[in-house]
């Protein structure tokens, strides 16, 4: 196998191009363009000339460092304007047994819900089947019955702000393979089978969103994106110590912490004032303080949204932290304590190549978009598959080796 497989995460902050190439055990990382946003907000393009020249820049890098010609890709999608609704398809099986043909049927018509015209449908995933009464069912191909029913849940987006999307990637020469929502492709990184078959959520807070994916019975179950991120910290950082942003964004990383108890209140550290001949001494406890007031709001936000969607008992395996803002010490802990259920923060980890790049949380949305990517090489190779009409139900691939078990019958 070498296929070669290439993601771009478009996020509020930084424009993430990745190359790699599907190896047995692995994704060998070929090439990497990370260059900084622009004309991007809350997820959301707002200046379609400035986010095609960022999204650009990231492409060239890419190819430069991987020496491969970038024509389509896997790209991220997050925004308030994603949403979600679950929903029930019914199929009658056409032959003796459950074939692909009768579980996109069933899924054909979990889809023809109304959905308005001014929105793009992104992901139809299979929750879960019943056939012919028989609940709780995963993966029904080959079993004998008469009515096939599909649970799904589908994830829509304005298409408007797709499109502007689309055209930003497209004015690199790349073409937008397909869409994936944020949360799904960083959840294929950052959790394992365990914590899926258990029940578990993955929230992804990056610099303009957080984004929110509840997996039960080994499927997504619940999606949400909010727009709010760690940019926000660092608004309320240089408002509340009158600084200029940047110099707010370089204080949270260095000395930043998510709890106000977890640092000595005689605990100070100098900053440089633009203008000012003098260095001003700042409390660290003063500045823990701002980060978690706006930390625990979205934390208050994230349970809130587990709350309304119902399935918050059906998570044991709590949470799985991860993107940028997830780096802030104390996190976990402030997390736990706000949500009540176990905390772990995550990164891409097991990959081979120029990795160097690639540590820390924010990466595992682009390093996500890889394995998406290569599931639907995987996926495309089996007879009767068609990309276009794909449904990645089946999308828990962690290690490589594990997705063509799945996928292939
Ligand atoms: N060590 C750190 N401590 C605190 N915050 C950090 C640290 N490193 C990065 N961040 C924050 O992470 C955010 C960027 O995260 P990430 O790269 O995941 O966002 P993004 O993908 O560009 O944006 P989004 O997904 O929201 O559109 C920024 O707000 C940055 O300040
Ligand atoms: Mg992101």
């Amino acid at each position: 196998m070498d296929e070669i497989v290439v993601g771009i995460d478009v996020g509020t902050t930084k424009v993430c191009t990745l190359v790699g190439r599907v190896e047995e055990e692995t994704i060998r990382i070929l090439g990497v363009g990370l260059e900084p946003s622009e004309g991007i907000k809350k997820g959301v393009i707002v200046d379609l000339s400035a986010a095609a020249q960022a999204i650009t820049r990231s492409v060239e890098k890419a190819e430069q460092t991987s020496g491969v010609e970038i024509t389509g890709a896997l790209v991220s999608l997050a925004g308030a304007h994603v949403s979600s609704i679950n929903s029930r398809g019914v199929a009658g099986v056409s032959g003796e047994a459950i074939d692909e043909v009768d579980v996109e049927r069933a899924l054909d018509a979990a889809r023809a819900v109304a959905i308005p015209h001014n929105r793009e449908v992104i992901h139809v995933i299979q929750r879960g089947f019943t056939v012919d009464g028989q609940d709780g069912i995963q993966q029904p191909l080959g079993m004998h019955g008469y009515r096939l029913e599909v649970e799904a849940h589908i994830i829509t987006a304005a298409q408007a702000t797709v499109e502007n999307l689309r055209q930003s990637v497209g004015a690199a020469g790349v073409d937008v393979l397909q869409f994936v929502l944020n949360s799904l492709a960083s959840g294929d990184v950052v959790l394992n089978d365990t914590e899926r078959q258990m029940g578990v959520a993955v929230c992804d807070i990056g610099g303009g969103t957080t984004d929110l994916a509840l997996y039960v019975d080994g499927n997504v179950w619940h999606t949400m994106v909010l727009a709010v991120g760690g940019n926000h910290v660092t608004n309320d950082i240089a408002h509340g110590l009158r600084l200029p942003v940047s110099q707010a964004e370089e204080i949270k990383k260095q000395h930043g912490y998510a709890l106000k108890s977890g640092v000595g209140a005689e605990e100070y550290f100098k900053v440089q004032p633009f203008g000012e001949d003098q260095p001003a001494q700042i409390n660290r406890q003063d500045l823990a303080n701002i980060i978690e007031a706006r930390v625990g709001e979205i934390f208050g936000l994230v349970r809130q949204e587990i709350k309304r969607s119902g399935y918050d008992g059906l998570l044991p395996a709590g949470m799985v932290l991860t993107g940028g803002t997830s780096a802030l010490p104390g996190i976990r802990q402030l997390a736990s304590e706000a949500l009540g259920m176990p905390v772990r923060t995550a990164q891409p980890e097991n990959l081979a190549g120029l990795v160097d790049q690639l540590k820390g949380p924010a990466y595992a949305t682009s390093v996500g978009l890889l394995q998406w990517a290569a599931a639907m090489t995987l996926s495309n190779a089996l007879p009767g598959r068609d990309r276009s009409r794909r449904v990645k139900g089946e999308s828990r691939m962690n290690p490589v080796k594990d997705w063509i078990k799945r996928l292939l019958p």
